[in-house]
């Protein structure tokens, strides 16, 4: 179970878009998921039954989508993906870690907490009227203090 760096020239695009609808009632096609992988310092991580998308501008990466298929669930694969994504983002100049997760999602919310990352603010109505948390993590430093 190794996380790999999704290559849009050689990977299944339509694999990921199908992980994400059976993870959310609101999918994105995989058109959608092309057209945000195409922007700059968007990358995507993925293991067969899961994937996240993230994006790097300047010190500052947020996770845009992640997604583990219900069978996979519960077996470490939310965590091993977001760690990766984490790392790469690190690798791309990053220092903090973004992301906004529904306050009624209990799973999501003790995976992020688990990895460190704390409140930075809270959006009303975000998801459909429900409210939005965004979380916020400063990322692990350790090469930049070997420097
Ligand atoms: C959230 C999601 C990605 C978690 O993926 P996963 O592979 O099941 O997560 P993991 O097995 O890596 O779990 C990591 C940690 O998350 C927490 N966790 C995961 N599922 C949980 C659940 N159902 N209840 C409580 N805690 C849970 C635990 O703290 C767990 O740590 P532990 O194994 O040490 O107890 C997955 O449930 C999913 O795809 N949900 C639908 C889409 C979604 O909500 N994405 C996030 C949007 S912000």
């Amino acid at each position: 179970m190794t996380p790999k760096l999704f290559d849009s020239a050689a990977d299944d695009l339509q694999a990921l878009a199908t992980l994400h609808r059976s993870a959310f009632a609101d999918p994105w096609s995989a058109p959608a998921l092309a057209d945000l992988l195409a922007g700059p310092g968007t990358f995507a991580i993925h293991l067969q039954d899961g994937f996240i998308l993230a994006r790097v501008a300047g010190d500052e990466a947020e996770v845009l989508t992640l997604a583990v298929s219900p069978a996979a669930r519960g077996q470490g694969r939310g965590r091993l993906l977001l760690r990766a994504a984490a790392r790469h983002a690190q690798s791309l100049g990053a220092l903090h870690m973004f992301l906004e997760v529904g306050i009624d999602n209990p799973s999501a919310l003790a995976l992020y907490s688990g990895q460190g990352f704390v409140r930075a603010g809270q959006r009303k109505g975000y998801y459909n009227g429900r409210d939005a948390l965004i979380l916020k993590r400063q990322l692990p430093l350790e090469h930049r203090d070997l420097a």
